[in-house]
This record gives structure tokens, sequence and C-alpha cells, in this order.
């Protein structure tokens, strides 16, 4: 599966959503999550992430992000369209630490 991190976090972009051919893109009040068991693996909407919040989950210390994707698609709805990115979303990309700071 692919995964949503932390960089997505109070950005929002939205152009991953744009790609995805099976809509498996779930949207909290300042985040993106994937839903793991939907997501076929495609790879096509990781390129497309402005951000570059989306990773593989065979990349290195993805377990608690898949965990955590896996766990807001349950309480999120489906997102299918793109929309106006985040406010700030261009002078917090790139901010480390953001699920703790700008996660709500
Ligand atoms: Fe959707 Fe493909 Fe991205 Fe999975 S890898 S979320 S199926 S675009
Ligand atoms: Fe987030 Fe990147 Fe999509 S910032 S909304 S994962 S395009």
């Amino acid at each position: 599966t692919y995964v949503v991190t932390d960089n997505c976090i109070a950005c929002k972009y939205t152009d991953c959503v744009s790609v995805c051919p099976v809509d498996c893109f779930y949207e909290g009040e300042n985040m993106l999550v994937i839903d793991p068991v939907e997501c076929i693996d495609c790879g096509v909407c990781e390129p497309e992430c402005p951000a570059d919040a989306i990773r593989a989950d065979t990349e290195p210390d993805m377990e608690k992000w898949v965990t955590f994707n896996a766990k807001y698609a349950a309480l999120w709805p489906v997102i299918t369209e793109a929309k106006e990115p985040m406010a700030d979303a261009d002078s917090l990309d790139g901010t480390p630490g953001k699920l703790d700071t700008h996660f709500s």
C-alpha cells in the first residue's frame, strides 16, 4: 500500500485524489489518508503530491503510518475531487514534526 505521512498536515494540496483510480483517499480536518486495504498499490499518486507526503509502505519506518492511515480512513469521509489547498499550505510545507504541532 501507499500511505500519507505527516507533511500532508496543514497542506492538503489534494492533487493525489484526482489521480487515484479507486478513490481511496479520506479527508480529515487538516490531512488526508489512504485506506491501505482499498489501495491497489498503483503508485500514481506518489509523484503527484507537491509536499512529497505520500510513501510506499516498503520504505523504512512506515508501519506507524500504515496503522495511522487505516485508523483514520475508517473515520473520515472519502474525498474524490481536488480542492483548494489549506491557506498556509505553502508556508507550512516542510515544517518538521507537524503531527505533534498541527494535527487535529
Ligand atoms: Fe490510489 Fe494508487 Fe495512490 Fe493507492 S497508490 S492511493 S490506489 S493512486
Ligand atoms: Fe496531502 Fe499531498 Fe494529497 S499534501 S492531500 S497527500 S497531494
